[in-house]
């Protein structure tokens, strides 16, 4: 039985592209009226909002946040709510405030009320001068703004586990490939538009990483799984890694993910055209080391590049 059973949970940022997901599994899990789903926008028809609670929260807005955990008596907060790497480029004054700031806020409130958070992290932690087989620890140089607010958020995260005892956790998440939902505004964004593309009549995609593109990526569902494992780990097993464990699915290049999908789809054509966000993928790994998180809570990824294809399809024809 989970250690979190019978919590209320917020989830922050719950209509973007995890969102979507853990929602979902969350309130498979504990029942619908015990996940709160917030976010800053309202998609009328979306499902967070039509399978259970939602409040719209802005976490720039520390009042609003208090307010929600004292009236809802949450417990635990995932707080996805962010800004991701190649909107964060162009606007790093907004990514900085959000990712930052929000963050903060959402760390503040578990201080007070005494709540354990998941604050995600990113391979864009990473920078060029990293291994292109990402350690868990190596001198973390981020190039992109995003990367620098995810090392932030990271750092902040120990700080307030070491000085004030909050129980704050966090993932470095691949690219994430899911079906649920649309994405915008990510560099990893090309490996599920690809799938949107070659399902509609065009069968073809304008790529905006070259074909030799490698990075780490994993499936939705084993993303899912990792966090809530990890939110449910017995708080012993953490290392100091708790705040930004590396979890590995699989890497392939952009072509290689081409490739499997005109195993399905014959007339698929794939085109590259590399724009700003290539500079973006070249600055991170091509695959990440996950055996700090394998040995302190048994993290191991299903799925891999054919199943996935698979399965993406499958799910999108339908
Ligand atoms: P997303 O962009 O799909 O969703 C983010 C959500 O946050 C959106 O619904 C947006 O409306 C909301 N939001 C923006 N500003 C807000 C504010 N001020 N207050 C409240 N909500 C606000 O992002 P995602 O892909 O679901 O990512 C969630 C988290 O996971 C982020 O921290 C991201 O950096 C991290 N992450 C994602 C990936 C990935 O591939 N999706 C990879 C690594 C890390
Ligand atoms: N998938 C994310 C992005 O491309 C990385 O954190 O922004």
């Amino acid at each position: 039985m989970s250690e979190l059973a019978g919590s209320r949970i917020l989830v922050t940022g719950a209509l973007g592209q995890i969102g979507t997901d853990l929602v979902k599994s969350l309130r498979e899990i504990h029942g619908s009226e015990n996940i709160i789903a917030s976010d800053i926008r309202v998609i009328p028809n979306h499902p967070c909002i039509l399978g259970g609670p939602f409040s719209v929260l802005d976490v720039l807005d520390e009042d609003r946040i208090s307010k929600i955990v004292e009236n809802e008596n949450i417990r635990v907060i995932y707080h996805l709510a962010a800004i991701l790497s190649a909107k964060g480029e162009e606007n790093p004054e907004l990514c900085e405030l959000i990712n930052v700031v929000g963050t903060r806020n959402i760390l503040e409130a578990a201080k007070r009320y005494s709540i354990r958070v998941f604050v995600p992290s990113s391979i864009a932690v990473f920078g060029p001068d990293a291994p292109k087989h990402a350690p868990q620890i190596t001198p973390l140089n981020p190039t992109t703004k995003y990367g620098i607010t995810k090392v932030d958020c990271e750092i902040m995260g120990m700080l307030y586990w070491k000085k004030y005892g909050v129980d704050v956790r966090g993932i470095r998440y691949p690219g994430l490939i899911s079906w649920q939902s649309p994405v915008s505004g990510g560099t990893t964004d090309y490996a599920v538009e690809i799938f949107h593309s070659a399902i509609s009549s065009f069968q073809s995609y304008e790529c905006f990483v070259r074909p030799d593109t490698k990075l780490p990526m994993m499936y939705m569902d084993d993303a899912i799984r990792a966090t809530i494992a990890l939110m449910d780990v017995p708080i012993e097993s953490l290392s100091d890694a708790r705040c930004g464990y590396n979890i590995s699915g699989f890497s392939f290049t952009a072509e290689e993910l081409s490739s499997e999908i005109k195993k399905h789809i014959p007339n698929f054509i794939c085109t590259y055209k590399p724009d700003i966000r290539q500079r973006y993928a070249d600055s991170w790994p091509n695959s990440v080391d996950d055996s700090v998180a394998r040995n302190d809570w048994n993290w191991s990824a299903n799925f891999k590049l054919a199943t996935l294809v698979n399965d993406m399809l499958l799910n999108l024809k339908r």
